[in-house]
């Protein structure tokens, strides 16, 4: 048995879901002669499952873990025709001079380590090995030493996160999934229906993909990806089962910023991503907001009755800035008793955020954030400045709220738009269903980080639809603030307007 602790090091979860093997050995299209490697064999379930349909399949297995190899050892030592090498796939000479010389095998089937811990030394040998991927997360450069590993026209089948179809670090990866081989079928379902785990990851998919040798005909490849999968089982016999289907043409996502899938369940959602002109980040700067450091040291709430509040010391009212704007080197601190000032923090709350916490901002203090390690004093040009906050992390869709000339911190991503007049607008919109949609399909993951909120396109309304979106946003502002709710009519028929606006 492998230990608890070794099954974190090495990511060992093994695919213990017969639909799932049967319907990656399947998608192998598997024949007599084929050379298949198994780059990261656990117990071999993929072993028993090749083996099952045809005994002599040449199959060479690598495993890095001792114990796990000698498993595999005894259990294979009947079939000649299985080689079990106890060797890191990442780092194998063999696999290395094979990868470079147009590849070794017909077939690679794999579910490889998402996460695995590196040390650092190997951390900077892969680095070095796999230049242009993210190193840290080892499942990309898996694939991208498997797909290396196979000759032309080879056919690889792998089950790992969808994280790559959209994060930013995966560019890489992307590239040359697109250039180098033609994706055959993509599916895209729940990490739930891999048994006995939960990664973390919010969804799975199983990518499928035949080397090719000509980019040209790689990039005109149209594939399928399936989602909306109800149950494990759907995976047998997919085309017949009531989930759905997508298609898309490989020299489009490769079009894309940073070569993104963006697989919505409207096509109008993907074509916007694809061919929108003006992104956020074109009419708006989008970026990260301060932290001291030490919050438990420099920030105060206003009552302990707050989420996380009783972590915090309450703060005196005495001590809060009453007027920022009268201080003309804020960003050197306050001089006097009154040198603590608003900050917004995350939190989903929508449109306005009463004033909870307020940051130590004395001179020394700023003093400490410019010169401390762990604080970060960043886009100090935007403090203090009117513009829109987006919480990083949001919990069911995207939310905004104002800015108001106050500190913003690192959970926040502050949205500045050049012509302030597109301030009501924008905060109407980042709040917006049909802003929701674009930002999920941008990054599926619950985070919006500035990177990702930038690319979110941005159709110039009209003057007609900007004054009314202005003045329904202004009257919800208005109303939070005398009666702290809003009329959700109002809200309505601002969503209403976005989505006639972008067609979703
Ligand atoms: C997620 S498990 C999958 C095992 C098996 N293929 C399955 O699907 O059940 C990943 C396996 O890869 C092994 N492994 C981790 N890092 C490796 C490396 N660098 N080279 C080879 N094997 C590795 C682990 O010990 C573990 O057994």
């Amino acid at each position: 048995m492998v230990t608890i602790q070794e099954t974190k090091k090495y990511q060992a979860y093994y695919t213990k879901s017969t639909p799932i093997v049967d319907y990656m050995v399947n998608k192998l299209e598997l024949k007599e002669s084929d050379r298949i490697l198994e780059p990261c064999g656990g117990d071999g379930v993929f072993v028993d499952s090749i083996l099952a349909l045809n005994e002599s399949a040449n199959i060479d297995v690598y495993e890095l873990n001792d114990l796990a190899f000698q498993i595999l050892l005894n259990k294979f030592s009947p079939f000649g025709n299985v080689t079990i090498r106890n060797c890191d796939t990442l780092l194998d000479n063999d696999l290395i001079f094979n990868s470079g010389f147009g590849g070794a095998y017909d077939k690679i089937i794999a579910n490889p380590p998402y996460g695995a811990w590196q040390d650092f030394e190997k951390r900077s040998v892969l680095k070095k090995l796999y230049n242009d991927l993210y190193a840290k997360e080892t499942y990309s450069l898996f694939l991208y030493r498997c797909i290396e590993l196979l000759r032309d026209g080879g056919i690889l089948s792998f089950i790992i996160p969808d994280t790559f179809l959209n994060l930013h670090m995966h560019k890489g990866i992307r590239r040359n999934i697109l250039t180098k081989t033609r994706i055959l079928e993509l599916v895209l379902f729940p990490s739930s229906f891999f048994p006995g785990v939960n990664f973390g990851y919010a969804n799975l998919s199983i990518i499928t993909l035949q080397k090719d040798d000509r980019p040209q005909v790689c990039l005109t490849n149209e594939f399928p990806v399936f989602t909306k999968f109800s149950d494990v089982s759907q995976l047998a016999n997919i085309e017949n089962q009531n989930v759905h289907k997508f298609s898309f043409v490989q020299s489009e996502v490769l079009a894309n910023s940073d070569h993104a899938f963006f697989i919505a369940e409207d096509s109008t959602i993907s074509d916007t991503l694809s061919k929108a002109p003006t992104k956020l980040g074109d009419i708006a700067s989008c970026v990260t907001g301060f932290y001291s450091g030490d919050d438990k040291t420099f920030l105060q709430v206003r009552s302990l009755e707050l989420k996380n509040g009783k972590n915090y010391t309450l703060v005196n009212p005495e001590s809060i800035c009453d007027n920022i704007t009268e201080h003309t080197n804020i960003l050197d601190g306050i001089d006097g008793l009154r040198h603590f000032i608003p900050i917004v923090k995350g939190g989903n709350t929508r449109y306005l955020k009463p004033e909870s916490w307020f940051m130590n901002w004395s001179k020394e203090a700023v003093s400490h954030y410019k010169n401390d390690k762990k604080a970060r004093f960043q886009n100090p040009k935007f403090y203090f400045k009117f513009g829109i906050g987006v919480p990083m992390i949001s919990s069911s869709s995207i939310t905004a709220s104002l800015i108001e000339n106050k500190l913003f911190d690192q959970s926040i991503v502050g949205v500045f738009p050049s012509d302030p007049n597109m301030m009501q607008y924008l905060l109407g919109f980042l709040n917006s269903p049909t802003c929701n949609k674009l930002i999920r399909t941008i990054n599926p993951s619950a985070n919006n980080p500035a990177n990702y909120i930038k690319k979110i396109p941005f159709i110039h309304p009209d003057e007609k639809s900007l004054k009314r979106v202005t003045d329904l946003v202004g009257e919800i502002i208005n109303s939070i603030k005398l009666n702290k709710n809003y009329d959700e009519e109002v809200e309505r028929e601002i969503h209403t307007m976005f989505q006639t606006i972008y067609g979703f």
